[in-house]
C-alpha cells in the first residue's frame, strides 16, 4: 500500500480541523439558538460546555485517529479487544461513517442554496434580474443544479487529496472567511438599532438557563466541533507525530468557538438592524424568525432595503457561508472516502467518486421530498445520533483502550505528558464525567 497521506503543516492541520469545525453550525446554528434562548446565558452555557465536553471528546477523537492512522471503522476496531470489543469497534464505526455521510446529504442542500444566493447578488450585480430571480426562489430545478454544483466542489477537492485538496482549500479559504466576516461585523455595528442587538447578545438572562437551554447548547457543540462522526478522527489520523494533541486540540476549540461568537455579532445585531428598517424579524406568534426564513428572507430584506450598497453585502455574506459550508462538507466527505480507500483499496479518486455519487442519490431524495424527510434526518444525525457516538467515543478511550497505549501515543508529541494537569484529569473526566453528563442531558430531553 502506497505510504498513508499527512497534512504537510501544523498550520495546514489547524486550518483544515478549524475548517471542519467552523460551518453552519457557526455562523448560523450558533447565533440563532443564542437568540432564540436567551442571548448571552446561552453564550455563557456553551462557552462552559465547548470546552468542559466537547473538547474532551475531540480529544478523544483525535488521539484515537492518530494512534490507529486509519478510518473510523478501522481505527475503533483496531483498538478494541476480544471478538465481541472488535465487533462493537467496527460497529461504532461504521455508524460514525453512515453518520457524517447523512449530515454531509442535508448540508449539502443547505449549502448549495447558499452558493445559489451568493451568484443571486453577483447576478444582480451584473443586472441579470431574471437569473438573479431564479437563483433566490426556492424551485426544485434549481435546488437539485445547485445541490450537484456544490457535491461537485466537495468531492473535487477531496479527490485531490489530504495535503493537496483539503489542506490547501481551507489555507486558502480560511483566512478569507475571517476576513469577511469581520468587514461585515463593522458594517452591521455601524447601522442603527445594532447596539440594542449587542445588548441582547451581551448581556446575560440568568433566569434562562434551564434543561433545555443546556441541551441545546450541548447539541450545538458537539455539532459545531464536528464530534462523533470521525471527522475529528481520521484529521487526526493524517496529524505528524511529533504534534503535541492536547495543544493542537485547545487551539481548534478556540478557534471554533471565537468565530461563533464572532458570528453572533454579525447576525444578531443584523436581526435589530433589521427591525429598524421595518422588516419583519418576529412570526405570528411573536418568536424570533431563526430557521431558514432568517437567513433567506429576513437578511435579503434588510440587504434590498440597503440601497446601493446592499447588493455586495448580500454577496459576501453568502460568499462567507459558503466558504464555511465548503471547508465542512470536505470533512464530512473524507469519513466515507477514507474508509472506501482504505478497506477496498480503491484510489481516492474512485472511493471520492462512488461515496459522492451515493451521497449525491440520498440527497436527492432528501431535497424532492424535503417536507417529508429534511428535518427527520436533521434530528436523527445531529440530535440524537452525534451525542450518542460521543458517548461511544469516551468509552473507547476510557474503557476499552489501554491505558498505557493512550498515554504513549499523547506522549509523542510531549514526551514529559505523564507530569502534565493534562494527563491527571482528562483520563478520568472522559472515563465517568463526559459519558454520565452527555448521557444525563440527553436522557433529560428524551424522556422529560
Ligand atoms: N462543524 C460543522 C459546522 O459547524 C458541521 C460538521 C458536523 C462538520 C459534523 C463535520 C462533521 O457547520
Amino acid at each position: 500500500m502506497a505510504s498513508r497521506e499527512q497534512f504537510s503543516s501544523r498550520t495546514g492541520f489547524l486550518m483544515a480541523a478549524a475548517g471542519s469545525a467552523i460551518g453552519l453550525g457557526n455562523v448560523w446554528g450558533f447565533p440563532t439558538q443564542t437568540a432564540e434562548h436567551g442571548g448571552a446565558a446561552f453564550v455563557l452555557v456553551y462557552l462552559a460546555l465547548a470546552f468542559c465536553l466537547a473538547y474532551p471528546v475531540l480529544m478523544a477523537e483525535l488521539v484515537i485517529g492518530r494512534h490507529a492512522r486509519a478510518n473510523a471503522f478501522g481505527a475503533l476496531r483496531g483498538i478494541a479487544r476480544g471478538v465481541v470489543g472488535r465487533r462493537l469497534g467496527a460497529a461504532v464505526g461504521l455508524y460514525a461513517v453512515l453518520i457524517s455521510s447523512l449530515i454531509l446529504s442535508f448540508y449539502a442542500i443547505v449549502a448549495g442554496w447558499m452558493l445559489a444566493f451568493m451568484l443571486g447578488a453577483a447576478a444582480d450585480m451584473a443586472g441579470l434580474t431574471g437569473l438573479s430571480d431564479w437563483l433566490q426562489r426556492f424551485g426544485p430545478g434549481r435546488n437539485v443544479v445547485f445541490l450537484l454544483v456544490f457535491m461537485g466542489l466537495t468531492m473535487a477537492i477531496v479527490a485531490r487529496g489530504v495535503s493537496s485538496g483539503i489542506e490547501r482549500w481551507s489555507t486558502r479559504l480560511m483566512p478569507a472567511l475571517l476576513v469577511i466576516l469581520v468587514l461585515l461585523i463593522g458594517y452591521v455595528l455601524s447601522r442603527g438599532g445594532a447596539v440594542e442587538g449587542l445588548k441582547v447578545y451581551l448581556l446575560p438572562d440568568f433566569s434562562r438557563i434551564g434543561p433545555g437551554l443546556v441541551l441545546n447548547a450541548m447539541g450545538q457543540a458537539f455539532f459545531s466541533l464536528s464530534l462523533g462522526v470521525g471527522t475529528m478522527l481520521i484529521y487526526g489520523s493524517y496529524l505528524s507525530e511529533r504534534e503535541n494533541l492536547p495543544g493542537i486540540g485547545a487551539a481548534v476549540t478556540l478557534f471554533d468557538v471565537s468565530v461563533a461568537f464572532l458570528a453572533g455579532l454579525l447576525i444578531i445585531p443584523a436581526i435589530y438592524v433589521a427591525q429598524r428598517y421595518g422588516v419583519t424579524t418576529v412570526d405570528a406568534s411573536g418568536a424570533l424568525i431563526a430557521g431558514p426564513d432568517l437567513i433567506f428572507q429576513v437578511l435579503p430584506v434588510l440587504f434590498d432595503s440597503m440601497g446601493g450598497v446592499g447588493v455586495p453585502v448580500a454577496f459576501a455574506f453568502f460568499l462567507l457561508m459558503s466558504i464555511a459550508s465548503l471547508t465542512s462538507s470536505i470533512s464530512m466527505l473524507e469519513v466515507p472516502v477514507a474508509l472506501a480507500a482504505e478497506e477496498t483499496g480503491a484510489s481516492r479518486g474512485r472511493a471520492t467518486l462512488g461515496t459522492g455519487a451515493l451521497i449525491f442519490a440520498v440527497s436527492l431524495g432528501i431535497v424532492l421530498n424535503f417536507e417529508a424527510l429534511f428535518n427527520g434526518v436533521v434530528a436523527f444525525t445531529t440530535v440524537y445520533s452525534q451525542p450518542l457516538l460521543g458517548i461511544m467515543f469516551c468509552i473507547f478511550v476510557g474503557w476499552i483502550w489501554h491505558r498505557n497505549a493512550l498515554l504513549q501515543e499523547l506522549r509523542r508529541g510531549q514526551p514529559d505528558m505523564a507530569g502534565t494537569w493534562f494527563w491527571r484529569v482528562w483520563p478520568f473526566y472522559v472515563k465517568f464525567f463526559c459519558p454520565v453528563l452527555i448521557l444525563g442531558t440527553f436522557l433529560q430531553s428524551v424522556v422529560g
